[in-house]
């Protein structure tokens, strides 16, 4: 197994490319499941959940070829309609592939993820809302097995706006016969760049990127053709990279549009941050201020940034609250930074962080994946050796995280353990 090691204390500097969305690339890959042809996706980050994605559709018979950083996805000669309990245990976004597989092919059998570390994480809206477009879902040993003849536009009031619910339903409905309106639908930018990719192949979406989006249904879809947008994830931790080193950081490919949250909260801490040509450049403060924060769905704070946030908060000038209302349990991080000496306390869905002067370096272990990006974030500023395990978390979303910090002069690198 490998490691992570950093020795602290360095003041980044420089510029940074983020790569493709690990979140927009893994629906797009699995729309290419809705036409019959081959696909072309390019930009797409070199990550595990991405091998993962492509084990997948190799198993459903899909031929996938990579050409420099461009995938093309042949999707004729489709044998398979099940995602097997093996690839969705180790990635949950393959849950996705039900709703192109049933809209295709009238038939899909997919694993049910079951609970991840960060919480229960159940699909129960994904099935209510392809029920509503009239397919009959059974659960038989442990998979979901969804029929229908062909699907039928419906209504579909989401309990709550859930991403990975509204992504299998705009594939799945896209197919349908008739209009689909999705309430309370999901507003991420991975939302709207999937809608575009699937109007770009025939289908006819409109309201992305709001809470109501209507899906007039057609008969076929071309091939997918399309760039992944930058990771605004990715690039939000390179945001806080900056900050929590007093450094002068220009991160490529970071959207204003995208971070507005994030940006807000940073500005609060003491960052500066300024729009250039093509992207953002964070320059930290000498001493960050505390700042609450409460993570909800975009446009609000993303529960993928909270636990890089919570190791800025570590060093604050003061006492911070951080609430997370997104997941039950997405504090596994908390125990890595008490190591680090961090000073935080847990309060019911809330972490009181009391900031340092300075953590110091431990030996620590990543239990998810942002978790592992808030203890490298929090070894950049820590003194000494910060050695942080179990990095195939780390690996699964975040493309050569020590290579691309160790460039903007942080003392980083992977080693074996
Ligand atoms: C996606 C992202 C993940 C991010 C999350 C929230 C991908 C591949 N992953 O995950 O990185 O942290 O959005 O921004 O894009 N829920 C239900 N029933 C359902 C579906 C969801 O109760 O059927 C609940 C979940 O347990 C969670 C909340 O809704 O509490 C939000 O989950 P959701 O938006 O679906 O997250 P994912 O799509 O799994």
């Amino acid at each position: 197994m490998e490691k992570i090691v950093i020795k602290g204390g360095v003041s980044l500097s420089g510029d940074v490319q983020v790569s493709g969305a690990k979140n927009s690339a893994l629906p797009l890959l699995f729309a290419a499941l809705l036409a019959d042809g081959v696909g072309e996706i390019s930009n797409v980050p070199d990550l595990r959940d991405i091998n993962t994605a492509v084990k997948l559709l190799r198993e459903l018979g899909a031929e996938v070829d990579l050409q420099g950083g461009c995938y093309k996805i042949n999707t004729k000669k489709i044998q398979s309609v099940e995602a097997p309990y093996d690839l969705v245990k180790t990635m949950r976004a393959s849950v996705l592939v039900l709703g192109p597989l049933l809209a295709r092919f009238g038939h899909a059998r997919v694993s049910l993820p079951g609970g991840c570390a960060i919480g229960a994480r159940p699909i129960n809206l994904h099935l209510k809302g392809l029920e509503a477009l009239g397919a009959k879902i059974q659960l038989d040993h442990g998979y979901v097995e969804a029929r229908a003849e062909k699907l039928r536009g419906a209504k579909i009031s989401f309990d709550l706006p859930t991403v990975g619910g509204t992504e299998n339903l705009l594939m799945a409905a896209s197919l349908a016969e008739g209009e689909t309106v999705l309430e309370n639908a999901a507003r991420e930018p991975e939302i709207v760049q999937l809608a575009q990719a699937l109007n770009a192949m025939g289908a006819k979406i409109t309201g992305a990127g709001t809470a109501i989006i209507r899906i007039q249904g057609v008969e076929k879809l071309t091939p997918l053709m399309c760039q992944v947008i930058p990771d605004r994830i990715e690039a939000g931790t390179f945001m806080i990279a900056a900050a929590i080193t007093g450094g002068n950081v220009l991160v490529r490919g970071a959207v204003s549009e995208d971070q507005e949250a994030l940006i807000s909260k940073l500005t609060e801490a003491g960052a500066v941050i300024t729009p250039e040509a093509d992207g953002l450049r964070v320059v930290g403060p000498k001493k960050l201020a505390p700042v609450d924060i409460r993570t909800s769905v975009f446009p609000g704070f993303p529960t993928d940034m909270q636990a890089q946030f919570m190791a800025l908060m570590t060093v604050a000038d003061g006492t911070s609250r951080i609430s997370e209302t997104v997941f039950e349990n997405r504090f596994m991080h908390v125990c890595e930074l008490q190591r680090m000496g961090a000073d935080i306390q847990i309060d019911g869905h809330s972490a009181i962080i009391r900031g340092a002067e300075q953590m110091t370096g431990a030996p620590v272990m990543a239990t998810d994946l942002r978790a592992s990006a808030s203890l490298i974030l929090a070894g950049l500023a820590a003194q000494n050796t910060t050695e942080v395990s179990r990095i195939y978390h780390l690996d699964r979303g975040y493309e050569k995280i020590e290579k691309k910090l160790a460039a903007l002069g942080a003392n980083i690198w992977r080693e074996q353990e």
